[in-house]
């Protein structure tokens, strides 16, 4: 029984090595409309490596982030994680792949006691 964080084990099941990309984003393009949120926008993480996106309100970040995590879907180009290019995968399979997400606004399920909340929480684990 290992006492390391949880993303570290789910990372340990790949055959992804030190150093070699764990997600790589290649040209991806997200538009609502004729909104464009995301425009060709491409980068890889590293095993190992901790990256931060940054950028002023309205940038785009919250919406790369989810198609990273599959509750967007991106308009054009592609998305590889753990060395599988992903078409539509939805935000449950994402997760059980081991990508985790926060949220800007931390809200809890309206109506639910605090343990259903957090049971929530880790039903992956369940
Ligand atoms: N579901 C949506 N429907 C329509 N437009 C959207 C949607 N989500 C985001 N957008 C638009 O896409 C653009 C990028 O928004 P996004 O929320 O990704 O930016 P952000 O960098 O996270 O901003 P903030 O710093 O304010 O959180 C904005 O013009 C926003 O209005
Ligand atoms: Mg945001």
């Amino acid at each position: 029984m290992s006492d390391r964080p949880d993303a570290v084990r789910s990372e340990d099941r790949t055959s992804v090595a030190p150093g070699e990309a764990i997600l790589a984003v290649e040209n991806v393009s997200l538009a609502f409309g004729g909104v464009k949120a995301l425009t060709e926008v491409s980068f890889d993480i590293r095993k190992g490596e901790i990256r931060a996106i940054i950028g002023p309100n309205g940038a785009g970040k919250t919406s790369m982030l989810n198609c990273i995590n599959g509750f967007y879907h991106p308009t054009e180009g592609a998305i590889t994680f753990k060395g599988r290019r992903r078409g539509r995968m939805r935000p449950s399979e994402a997760a059980r792949g081991g990508i985790g997400r926060t949220f800007q606004n931390v809200a809890l399920f309206k109506g639910m006691s605090t343990l259903d909340n957090i049971m929530t929480g880790r039903s992956l684990k369940m």
